[in-house]
C-alpha cells in the first residue's frame, strides 16, 4: 500500500504532458495540446492534454484523466503499479503503508510463490536450451512442431527432466524451502514425505499474469501413444486462480488493443503458432468453457472477439455457454470453422501471414447466426425440438445488453428460423422482464438483510428507509451520480443560504457539503450506491474544513475505484464546460478558473446556492416518486384491498407521499426558484 501523502506527491509531480508525451506526439493548440488517441483508431485528433488542469482527455472514445490513470490504461497496469510507475520515472521514494503482520505474511507468501515460479522458469527453460537431454528431447520435439528459436525463446518454453526430482532437489539446494516449492504446485509431496516434480518429462509451457509475471505451468507429454494425459497443469494456488487468466494475453494485449480485436483459440500451441505467423492479438481458454473472470479480461482491452475453432465443432459445442456470457459482456462476437483436420496451430503453420487472416475475414460469421445454424442441423424437422432450439437461441439474445443489436438477431433469426419476427420480439422481452424481475428481487432480499442486520430503528423511519433502500437500489443511481460529480467540482466551496424570517435565523455561510449533509441527514437520507454514499460520506467528514479540495482529494485516492471515477466524473465535467475554454475565452477574464475560496464572491454564493438546492430536492422527488410508485401498486394490489386496515396504512402512506411532494415544491418555491428542480 502507498501512503496518501506519497501519492499526492505523485500526482504534484506527474505533468500531464510528459507522461503521456512518452507515448503520443503532441501538438499546442491554444493552451491545450493535442495529439492522436492510442486508445482507439483516429486519424484526426481528439486525444486532447490540458498542462493547466493536468488532465488528459480523449473526445473520441471519451477516456480521461489524470497522469496516472493514462499510465493505468496505456500500460494496463493497476492503480498501485502505475503510481509506481509514476514514481520511478520521477525518482520519488515510495513510502508503502505498514502492512499488518497478516498481511504481511500473506504478501510474503505470495512474493515467495511468484519468486519460485520465476526460479523454476529458469531452470526449464536453462534445461530445454543447455541440457543434452533438454536439446535432444525437449528442443527437438519444439523444432519438430515448426517453432523457431526466438519463438520458444519469446514464449519462454522450456523442460523438465525424466527423472522424477530433478528439479526438486536443485530448488532445495539452491535455499528454497520444500513447503513453498510445493505450494507453487510445480512440485509436490508425496505420502512418504519426498518432494517429486509435476512436470517430469514433458516439455513446459509457462502461463504468464497480464503484467509478465509467471503463475503456473502446463506440461505436454511428448510420446503420442503416451498413457499419461497429454497436458498436466498446475493446480490452483494462492497466487494462481485457472479463471482468472488467459493463456498468451501477456503478449497479445498490446496487438489486441491495436487491432480491436482478441481472437480465442484453445491451446497453447494454437496461440504460439498464430503469434510465430504474425497475428499476435490470440489468447486460448485452454480447453475449457470460459469464465466472466477470463472475459472481463479481454474486455478491458476489447469489444470484439473471434472465435477460431476446429472445423470439427466439437469444441465450440462444449463453449457456447462461455460465450453466451461474452454476448451478456455486449460483446460483438464471430466465429470461424477452419478446414476440417485442421486447428489453428496447423493452419498457422502452413499458411502465410495474409492467408490466415484472409481466411478468418471471409469466413467468419455472427455467432448468433452460427448457434442457429449449428442447432438448426442438429435439430431437423422435429417440432417439438424446433421449439426448443427457438428457445435456445431466443435466450442468447436476450442477455444481449444492446437493444439496437439484440433487435438486428431477431431480425436475422426470424429469417433463418422462419419464423415470425413478433413472436422472437414477445419471447425475448419474456426472459428480459424475468430476468429483470429476478435481478429486482435478489437485490431487495439483499437490502432486506442488510437492513435486518445493520437497523435497529423501527417505525415510520425504518419503513421510509426501507423503500427508500429498496428503490434506491437502481433509479436513483444517475442522479446520485450528479450529486457526487457536482461536490467533487464544488463540494469545498461556499454558499450562502438566505435568511429565513419565518423561523427567524440569520442569513450564513457554509460549505457546499455541509449543506448537503445537513439537508439530506434531515431527511434521514442515505446515498444508495455503494461507493457514491463511500465518497459522500469521507466528503462529508471535510465539511468543515476550509482548504478541502475535493477534486484533488478523491482523484489521489489510495482507493482505485474511487480514484478512478474521480478521474472519470472530473473530466466529463470539464469536456461539458471549461476544459477548452480557458484558451479561446477572448477578454481574458475568465482565463483560469480559481478554485478557491478567495474568488467566491458574492454572487457566486448565491448561485451555488440555488445549485446546490436544486440538486438536492430534485433528488428528494425523485426518492419520493419512486415510493409513491410503490405505494400505487399496494394499492391496487387486491389482497391490500380486501384487507381495511392495510387499505387505511396504505391510504395514509400515499397521502404523507403526496404531501411530501407538495412541501418539496414549496421549499423550492420558497426561495423563488420555481416549481422545477434541476433536471439531471
Ligand atoms: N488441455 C489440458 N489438459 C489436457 C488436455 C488439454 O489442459 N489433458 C488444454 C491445453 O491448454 C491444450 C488445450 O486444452 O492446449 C487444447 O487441448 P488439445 O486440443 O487436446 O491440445 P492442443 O493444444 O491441440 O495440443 P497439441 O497440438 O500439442 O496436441
Ligand atoms: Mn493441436
Amino acid at each position: 500500500m502507498i501512503d496518501r501523502k506519497t501519492i499526492e506527491q505523485i500526482m504534484d509531480v506527474a505533468k500531464v504532458e510528459e507522461v503521456v508525451g512518452d507515448f503520443v506526439a503532441l501538438r499546442k493548440r491554444g493552451v491545450n495540446m493535442i495529439g492522436l488517441c492510442p486508445f482507439h483508431n483516429e486519424k484526426t485528433p481528439s486525444f486532447t492534454v490540458s498542462p493547466a488542469k493536468n488532465l488528459w482527455k480523449c473526445f473520441g472514445c471519451g477516456k480521461g484523466g489524470k497522469p496516472v490513470h493514462f499510465i493505468m490504461e496505456h500500460e494496463q497496469l493497476s492503480y498501485p503499479d502505475a503510481l509506481r510507475w509514476l514514481a520511478k520515472k520521477y525518482h520519488i521514494e515510495i513510502k508503502e503503508r505498514e502492512l499488518t503482520d497478516e498481511e504481511k505474511r500473506e504478501e510474503s507468501i505470495r512474493e515467495s510463490l511468484f519468486i519460485i515460479n520465476q526460479y523454476a522458469l529458469q531452470f526449464f527453460t536453462e534445461t530445454l536450451h543447455t541440457t543434452e537431454e533438454g536439446k535432444a528431447i525437449g528442443l527437438n520435439y519444439f523444432r519438430n512442431r515448426g517453432l523457431r528459436e526466438e519463438t520458444i525463446k519469446k514464449f519462454c518454453l522450456g523442460y523438465s527432466p525424466e527423472r522424477r526430482d530433478t528439479f526438486a532437489k536443485t530448488a532445495v539446494a539452491a535455499g528454497y524451502n520444500a513447503e513453498l516449492i510445493a505450494k507453487t504446485g510445480v512440485c509436490y509431496s508425496t505420502e512418504d514425505g519426498r518432494l517429486q516434480d509435476r512436470f517430469w518429462g514433458r516439455v513446459i509451457f509457462p502461463v504468464h499474469t497480464i503484467s509478465g509475471k509467471v503463475v503456473a505451468f502446463g506440461g505436454r507429454v511428448l510420446q503420442t501413444n503416451a498413457k499419461a494425459a497429454k497436458y498436466v497443469n498446475s493446480p490452483e494456488s494462492e497466487i494462481y486462480h485457472k479463471s482468472d487468466h488467459l493463456y498468451g494475453l501477456y503478449f497479445a494485449k498490446q496487438a489486441i488493443m491495436q487491432k480491436d480485436r482478441c481472437i480465442l483459440v484453445e491451446g497453447y500451441l494454437d496461440v504460439i503458432s498464430m503469434y510465430q505467423a504474425g497475428i499476435q492479438n490470440v489468447v486460448a481458454s485452454s480447453g475449457t468453457s470460459l469464465t466472466i473472470g477470463q472475459i472481463r479480461l479481454i474486455h478491458r482491452f476489447t469489444n470484439n472477439v473471434t472465435l477460431l475453432y476446429d472445423g470439427d465443432n466439437a469444441g465450440i459445442k462444449a463453449s457456447i455457454r462461455g460465450i453466451d456470457m461474452l454476448l451478456e459482456e455486449g460483446m460483438n462476437i464471430n466465429v470461424v470453422l477452419l478446414p476440417d483436420g485442421e486447428d489453428p496451430d496447423s493452419y498457422a503453420q502452413s499458411h502465410s501471414t495474409d492467408e490466415v487472416e484472409e481466411y478468418i475475414e471471409r469466413n467468419k460469421v455472427d455467432f448468433i447466426k452460427f448457434k442457429t445454424n449449428l442447432l438448426m442441423s442438429e435439430v431437423g424437422d422435429d417440432p417439438i425440438r424446433r421449439a426448443g432450439l427457438i428457445g435456445d437461441v431466443v435466450k442468447s439474445i436476450a442477455v444481449i445488453p444492446n437493444e439496437i443489436l439484440r433487435s438486428e438477431y431477431i431480425k436475422k433469426c426470424s429469417d433463418m428460423l422462419n419464423v415470425a419476427e413478433q413472436l422472437l420480439v414477445k419471447e425475448t422481452a419474456k426472459i428480459r422482464m424475468k430476468r429483470a424481475e429476478e435481478q429486482q428481487k435478489q437485490k431487495f432480499e439483499n437490502k432486506q438483510e442488510e437492513n435486518s442486520e445493520n437497523n435497529a430503528t423501527a417505525g415510520d423511519d425504518e419503513f421510509r428507509q426501507n423503500i427508500i433502500n429498496s428503490y434506491a437500489t437502481n433509479p436513483l443511481h444517475h442522479k446520485e451520480k450528479a450529486i457526487i460529480q457536482f461536490l467533487m467540482k464544488n463540494g469545498g466551496k461556499l454558499l450562502q443560504v438566505p435568511e429565513d424570517k419565518l423561523n427567524g435565523t440569520p442569513a450564513f455561510t457554509e460549505s457546499v457539503i455541509s449543506h448537503l449533509y445537513y439537508s439530506f441527514e434531515a431527511d434521514g437520507i442515505e446515498i444508495s450506491h455503494p461507493l457514491y454514499k463511500k465518497i459522500f460520506e469521507e466528503a462529508s467528514e471535510h465539511k468543515t474544513d476550509i482548504d478541502f479540495d475535493p477534486e484533488n482529494h478523491f482523484m489521489a485516492h489510495p482507493d482505485h475505484e474511487i480514484s478512478s471515477l474521480a478521474a472519470e466524473l472530473c473530466s466529463e465535467h470539464y469536456m461539458l464546460s471549461k476544459f477548452f475554454g480557458g484558451g479561446q475565452e477572448k477578454d481574458g477574464k475568465k482565463k483560469e478558473e480559481d478554485n478557491t475560496r478567495e474568488s467566491n464572491t458574492h454572487n457566486d454564493l448565491a448561485v451555488l446556492f440555488e445549485q446546490t438546492t436544486r440538486l438536492a430536492i430534485s433528488y428528494k422527488q425523485s426518492i419520493v416518486d419512486e415510493m409513491l410508485k410503490e405505494t400505487m401498486a399496494r394499492l391496487k394490489d387486491p389482497a391490500v384491498a380486501a384487507d381495511p386496515t392495510a387499505l387505511q396504512e396504505t391510504m395514509e402512506e400515499f397521502k404523507f407521499l403526496k404531501d411530501t411532494q407538495g412541501a418539496l415544491n414549496d421549499v423550492l418555491r420558497s426561495y423563488g426558484f420555481g416549481d422545477i428542480a434541476l433536471n439531471v
